[in-house]
């Protein structure tokens, strides 16, 4: 990897620990990292690989004219899915599951961040679309629902064409950094 790359992820992780560091050591989204999502991966390794790619994708559209706020897209990010912990007892079936969990994941996001804003709210309970009919109602939105859908295509194909793990070097650089540092 080379030294532009290097202080590129480094910049991620920091801005991720210092957006997110409180949402993160959040007991409920430690508990993401022992549940299964998508069959090879954990809920809590998918929400970090969707809040890098949402970094990175804000940071295009930044580029090419949209006006971003990082912080919504960081905190929409790691709250996107965290309703969907303790899914066997929550929810049916799959389809009941993709219907539900953005608006359980919104409703938990208020108890973890006491301000959460309306803006933030909607970028997590309408992550889901296209599967959930209503589309999220910002640009910060937009750059989430991307981001989770990227994520998911990315974990997929490295786990079965190239049998390595997505973005595992940064991933491991923030837990490293929010788990440890305390420590
Ligand atoms: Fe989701
Ligand atoms: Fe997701």
């Amino acid at each position: 990897m080379n030294k532009e790359k290097i202080n590129r992820q480094q910049l991620i992780a920091l801005e991720i620990e210092k957006i997110g560091a409180t949402i993160m050591r959040n007991p409920l989204f430690v508990q993401g990292f022992s549940q299964k999502h998508h069959g090879f991966t954990t809920v809590g390794d998918h929400t970090l690989n969707v809040t890098i790619a949402g970094s990175k994708l804000a940071g295009k559209m930044s580029k090419v004219g949209f006006k971003v706020d990082r912080r919504d897209v960081i905190i929409g990010a790691l709250l996107h899915d965290i309703g969907i912990i303790g899914r066997d007892k929550k929810y049916k079936n799959n389809y009941e599951t993709g219907q539900r969990h953005g608006i359980d994941s919104a409703k938990e996001a208020a108890e973890i961040v006491p301000d959460l804003t309306p803006k933030q709210k909607d970028i997590i309970e309408n992550h889901m679309f296209p599967v959930t009919p209503r589309p999220p109602r910002s640009v910060e939105g937009v750059v989430v629902t991307l981001a989770d859908k990227w994520s998911s295509i990315m974990e997929l194909i490295c786990h079965y064409l190239i049998r390595k793990e997505y973005n595992a070097d940064l991933r491991r650089a923030i837990r490293k950094r929010i788990y440890l540092k305390d420590e």
